[in-house]
Order: structure tokens, then C-alpha cells, then sequence
């Protein structure tokens, strides 16, 4: 029998939301369920490869054979995906929150006046710093959920972000937290437009050629 295509690489993985921190209670958080992520790092670790998975705060299972990393902030994942390198491959999952608050120590307190304001300050872009890296792996992934345009809208963020394949999503229907998912892998050279599937079914298919293009 053929060893598993993946055996031997390396492949890091970031999934589900971040949380960002108001006040020792409170925090922004996304409706990222971080099941696709989650179905992704498990194929990619059923066809061999060491997978290392950066999870925001998630109740899910670790899929079987892979490595999890626990996170709660933007700042937090950012530092743990570079801890992981380096890697052949990076798969960018997450829904990271785009902005954090300045955190106060204490409870703010709605009889002292309360929250007058939110101050945001922008948080790091752990797909693009990946992208520019002296460490930057062979292949990276970045994924978009858009609620329009979709294609067009991943074009732009693949030029922006400077990684190999935008992974764009339709998220207008009930895709974040569901079981199904549609998606256009979307290169420089052309785009793939999928069919609805199961996330597991766009998981397996997608490791799949990830192996394709790894073990060119
Ligand atoms: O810019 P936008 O958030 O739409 O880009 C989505 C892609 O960028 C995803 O792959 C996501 O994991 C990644 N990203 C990141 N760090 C951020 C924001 C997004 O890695 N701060």
C-alpha cells in the first residue's frame, strides 16, 4: 500500500473566532463556528500530515492525530501560528477579529457613567505577515466569506494578502455555524467554482489537493 500522501509535511491551520477583551467580562467576538477549520486540519491529518491547529474558543472535539493550540486573542493566535513555523503549508481558517479594544482591568460600570466609547485599534494580519515572512511557507491559503461579489472580492484580498489561493465563501445564507458550504478556490491563475457540499466533503476534497500541489 501507497504511504499517505501528506506523511512528512508540515501544515499549519487556524480556525473558529477570536475573542477580544472589553473589560474582565465582556469581549467582541464573530459567529464563527470554526467547524470548517476544525473538518480541514482532520483531513489534512488523515492523509498524514503533522498538523498543528490554532484554535480560537471553540467547543468542538480535536479531530484524531492532530496537534491543538489554544487561543483566545488575535494577538495570541498571531504568536502562536509563528511559533508553529516552520511549515509547508498554511491553511488561514480563522475568523480573526479585525480590531481589539484597549481592555480595562476592571468591570466597566454602567452606574459610573458606563461606556461612553469603544476605542478599536487594528489588530495584526496574521495571514498577510505570514505571506510577507522570511519563513513563509510553500503554499499559503488564506479563506474570504463575503456576502457579495464574492469571487471579485477574493481576487482583490489574494493580490492583497500576497498568499497562493483565496478560499471564498458565500456567508449570506446560513453557512457560519452550519453543515454545508460552497466555495470557489480562487488562484492566480484561475478560479474553481465548487459544488454545495458538506464541510466535511469540502474538508476532504480540499486536503486532497493540497497533497495534489505538495507532492508535485
Ligand atoms: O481580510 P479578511 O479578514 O476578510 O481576510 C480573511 C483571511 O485573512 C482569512 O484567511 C483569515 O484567517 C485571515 N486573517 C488573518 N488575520 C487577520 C484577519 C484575517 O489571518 N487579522
Amino acid at each position: 500500500q501507497n504511504p499517505p500522501p501528506l506523511r512528512g509535511k508540515r501544515i499549519l491551520v487556524t480556525a473558529g473566532p477570536t475573542h477580544e477583551p472589553i473589560d474582565p467580562v465582556r469581549y467582541i467576538a464573530n459567529r464563527s463556528s470554526g467547524k470548517q477549520g476544525f473538518a480541514i486540519a482532520g483531513a489534512l491529518a488523515a492523509l498524514g500530515a503533522d498538523v498543528t491547529l490554532v484554535a480560537g474558543p471553540v467547543a468542538l472535539a480535536t479531530p484524531p492525530g492532530v496537534r491543538r493550540v489554544n487561543v483566545e486573542t488575535a494577538r495570541e493566535m498571531a504568536e502562536a501560528a509563528e511559533a508553529a513555523l516552520p511549515v509547508d503549508a498554511a491553511v488561514m481558517v480563522a475568523a480573526v477579529a479585525d480590531w481589539r479594544a484597549e481592555a480595562t482591568t476592571q468591570k466597566i460600570k454602567k452606574d459610573k457613567g458606563g461606556l461612553e466609547a469603544l476605542p478599536l485599534v487594528e489588530n495584526p494580519d496574521i495571514l498577510a505577515t505570514l505571506s510577507k515572512s522570511p519563513k513563509r511557507p510553500g503554499l499559503v491559503i488564506g479563506f474570504a466569506a463575503e456576502t457579495e461579489t464574492v469571487v471579485e472580492h477574493a481576487k482583490a484580498k489574494l493580490a492583497r494578502k500576497g498568499c497562493d489561493w483565496i478560499v471564498a465563501n458565500d456567508v449570506s445564507g446560513d453557512v457560519m455555524g452550519g453543515a454545508r458550504n460552497r466555495i470557489h478556490i480562487v488562484r492566480a491563475d484561475g478560479v474553481e467554482d465548487w459544488p454545495d457540499m458538506e464541510k466535511d466533503a469540502v474538508a476532504r476534497r480540499l486536503a486532497q489537493r493540497i497533497a495534489d500541489e505538495l507532492t508535485d
